[in-house]
């Protein structure tokens, strides 16, 4: 992924002063409005109940907010949250101490929970089902299996890929959300809220031009509005007027569609090299010289899709008559044109 600007790269790591830019509470948390509908109702009902929330299970590109809206709903029903990244979760005692550790209530949010070993997950389904825990003791003929009643608790599930999920792993969520893309309104109104925090001077227009840009996405959102902030400093006088956001855009090489160098080298690749498709993810990222096609289908993909910029189909990736026309090329994939 050379290709794209870290800076702006969703898959980066969160800076540390990102947290602050977290939503809290559902309220502040901006967006997926049938989500929330949904989330209200059944924290209401919970709390009238006196129950834990039951398990939740979101699913969406990267930066839609599925961390922080499992931290939304844990400060929601006031109760803590441990975190822990699927991958991390190597051996079943991993799992088995952090869920007999859990106080009555608690949230486990599992990070890319398409990533559990099998062993683990097969853990899982006790747990969530029946609150119920089958730990081996021993080894060989004189192993015992041990039952453990759990506290109830609450288990937030998130994922970039809901159809690596297994089927008795889905089924034993009580809710599944899926996170949409935000529309521009909306990341406007995140903008505007990011910058009140870090207590950036801004145009509202400005809001409006990064909140563009974000590929409907709030992570890229706040992102853009860091670089502008730079920009800003620098080169302005500290505020972020719209000559300042869209020169620092122009800089970051993000095109008045949100689209950058990554998502245009493969658009170009699709239409050019491969004449529109279709053509399977591998030998695309392999074109791009990436390892895998996952960090495509994660990163690139999902908005291309989302703006009919691409068609997945069985026979593999296809372009559409609007990337033709975004790339300024005649279909059928002239390359001489396209180089010209
Ligand atoms: N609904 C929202 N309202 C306001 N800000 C939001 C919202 N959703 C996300 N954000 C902002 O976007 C950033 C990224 O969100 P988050 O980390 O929750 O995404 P994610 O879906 O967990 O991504 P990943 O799949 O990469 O883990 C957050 O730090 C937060 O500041
Ligand atoms: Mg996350």
């Amino acid at each position: 992924m050379e290709d794209r600007n870290p800076d702006l790269n969703p898959s980066c790591q969160e800076e540390p002063f990102d947290y602050s830019l977290r939503p809290q509470r559902l309220p502040e948390y901006i967006g997926q409005e049938k989500v929330k509908a949904r989330l209200e109702i059944a924290l209401s009902a919970a709390k009238l109940r006196n129950e834990v929330l039951d398990h939740v299970l979101l699913f969406g590109p990267p930066g839609l907010g599925k961390t922080t809206l499992a931290h939304v709903l844990a400060n929601e029903m006031g109760s803590p949250c441990k975190v822990i990244q699927a991958p991390a979760l190597e051996k079943k005692g991993d799992l088995a101490a952090i869920l007999t550790n859990l106080e009555e209530g608690e949230f486990l949010f599992i990070d890319e929970i398409h990533r559990l070993p099998a062993a683990i997950e097969e853990m899982l389904y006790a747990a969530m089902e029946d609150r119920k825990l089958d730990i081996l003791i021993g080894q060989g003929p004189s192993a015992q299996t041990l039952k453990v009643d759990l506290r109830p608790f609450t288990l937030v599930g998130a994922t970039t890929r809901a159809g690596l999920i297994s089927k008795p792993l889905h089924d034993r969520f009580g809710m599944v959300h899926r996170l949409e893309y935000y529309t521009r309104g909306e990341l406007t109104v995140i903008a505007e809220r990011s910058a009140k925090v870090l207590e950036i001077n801004m145009e509202p227009k400005s809001a409006e031009a990064i909140a563009r840009r974000s590929r409907g996405t709030p992570r890229i959102c706040n992102r853009l509005l860091k670089r502008c902030r730079d920009y800003a400093q620098v080169k302005g006088q500290g505020a972020i007027t719209v000559e300042i956001a869209d020169a620092c855009l122009t800089l970051h090489e993000v095109d008045e569609l949100g689209l950058d160098s990554l998502d245009r080298a493969y658009l170009e690749a699709l239409c050019v090299k491969f004449r529109g498709g279709p053509v399977g993810v591998r030998t695309l990222a392999a074109a791009l010289g990436e390892s895998d096609g996952g960090a495509l289908e994660d990163l690139v993909e999902p908005y291309l899709m989302q703006i009919g910029f691409l068609d997945r189909t069985q026979q593999g990736r296809k372009a559409t008559e609007a990337t033709y026309n975004y790339l300024g090329i005649k279909q059928q994939g002239q390359a001489n044109l396209f180089n010209a």
